[in-house]
């Protein structure tokens, strides 16, 4: 499993540079980012979250009991659309806390498989908050930036509780830390 960079580390707020499509060491970096998407139960993950800045994203929104994962290199959204709906995010370098988002629920995706190859995807739900998330990823955007200015302030303060009581990548609420 990658070690996964963690707020308030500045490589997070970088802007991930294209991935070359030819690049072949881009397989094994998304089957590196996979193991630890699991490992941390994890929906998503992108690549400047283990440290290295290129435009690729994994997510897996399938069933717990299921292994679906899904590789976007260079993802780009092509839209978004519907009545802006607020939920929960968590985030693998954020541990220990949620934080209410303000989304659009659909969004439709432009990307590039591994072989090269362009596709496009789209959907609500949690496949369209995780597309957005992952997508944030890229462009410097964590969980923090992405909340209004109050729920910012909260989640800040959540966050320095959740390190000093030891959170580690996975974990979503000290709660939960603590009956594990
Ligand atoms: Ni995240």
């Amino acid at each position: 499993m990658l070690k996964i960079v963690e707020s308030p580390d500045p490589l997070l707020n970088q802007i991930a540079e294209p991935c070359d499509l030819k690049d072949k060491s881009l397989k094994k970096l998304a089957k590196q980012m996979e193991r630890t998407m699991y490992a941390t139960d994890g929906v998503g993950i992108a690549a400047p979250q283990v440290g290295v800045l290129k435009r690729l994203i994994v997510i897996d929104v399938s069933p717990e009991d299921v292994r679906d994962p899904l590789v976007l290199v260079n993802p780009e959204i092509l839209e978004l659309d519907g009545e802006p709906e607020t939920d929960e995010e968590g985030c693998l370098s954020c541990p220990g806390v949620t934080v209410p988002i303000t989304r659009k629920p659909w969004a439709r995706v432009k990307f590039f498989d591994l072989d090269g190859q362009e596709w496009e995807i789209e959907g609500d739900g949690l496949l369209g908050r995780c597309l957005q998330h992952e997508i944030d990823h890229l462009n410097g955007i964590t969980l923090f930036e992405s909340a209004s200015p109050r729920e910012r302030i909260k989640a800040l303060k959540a966050y320095e509780e959740a390190k000093r009581m030891g959170a580690k990548p996975g974990d979503t609420s000290t709660e939960a830390r603590k009956v594990r």
